[in-house]
């Protein structure tokens, strides 16, 4: 799949800002700092569409970005950043929950894991609790430029390894780097796949 339009809609700070309509939506979620809005950027082409930082906590919003005029990719706020403080952490955890669990037009929620970490608390715990509520999700590891290939092999599998602990069946997974563009087609072509499988039971 080509993007050939990618534009900023909105910064939500409440469920109700979010758009209306039925166009759907891809969201990114994981840690603070893990590469969200990097790999928005790498994903589109467009360095500058979404605002990275090496400064954790920097997407406050939900972060609507509108591709090819007919679905959205959405960036959401990182979890487990403590020092934005109680409030904010509160604040941030309610849009999360809104829109994980209520948010009707989100079609695949991509949780992102650092390729170099181990598996975290944070994380495990957090696909635990989407599984506990029946969502389902991808995951893609990232950063993966950071280290040699052979080493985020051995990272990811150690991670599924840990994963089928839990689960029965393991989530489809993808690895990437904002860097060198690693995964990007696999992504896309991943996210066409359900979009071509939307049209398709529209159209039935
Ligand atoms: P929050 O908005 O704070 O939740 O963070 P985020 O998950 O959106 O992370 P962001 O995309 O802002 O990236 C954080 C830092 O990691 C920035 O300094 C990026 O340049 C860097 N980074 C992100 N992805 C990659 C990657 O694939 N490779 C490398 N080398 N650096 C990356
Ligand atoms: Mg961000």
């Amino acid at each position: 799949m080509e993007i050939t339009s990618a534009e900023f809609k909105i910064s939500s700070s409440r469920a109700d800002m979010c758009p209306q309509g039925n166009l759907p939506e891809y969201a990114f979620i994981g840690r603070s700092n893990v590469g969200k809005s990097s790999l928005i950027n790498m994903l589109t082409k467009r360095p500058k569409l979404a605002m990275t930082s090496s400064t954790p906590g920097k997407t406050l919003l939900i972060n609507h970005f509108l591709i090819n005029k007919e679905w959205y990719l959405v960036d959401l706020p990182g979890y487990g950043y403590a020092q934005r403080g109680k409030k904010m952490m509160e604040k941030i955890q309610k849009l999360i929950e809104y829109y994980v669990l209520e948010r009707e037009q989100m079609t695949c929620l991509f949780v992102l894991l650092d390729s170099r970490l181990e598996p975290q608390k944070i994380d495990l715990e957090f696909m635990e609790w989407l599984g506990e509520n029946g969502v389902p999700f991808a995951i893609i590891f990232t950063k993966a430029d950071k280290q040699s290939i052979a080493k985020t092999r051995s990272n990811v599998n150690r991670y599924l390894n840990k994963l089928k602990e839990q689960w029965e069946e393991l989530p489809p997974h993808f690895v990437s780097s904002s860097e060198n563009k690693t995964g990007r087609k696999e992504i896309l072509d991943y996210i066409d796949s359900i979009n071509q499988s939307i049209h398709n039971t529209e159209s039935m």
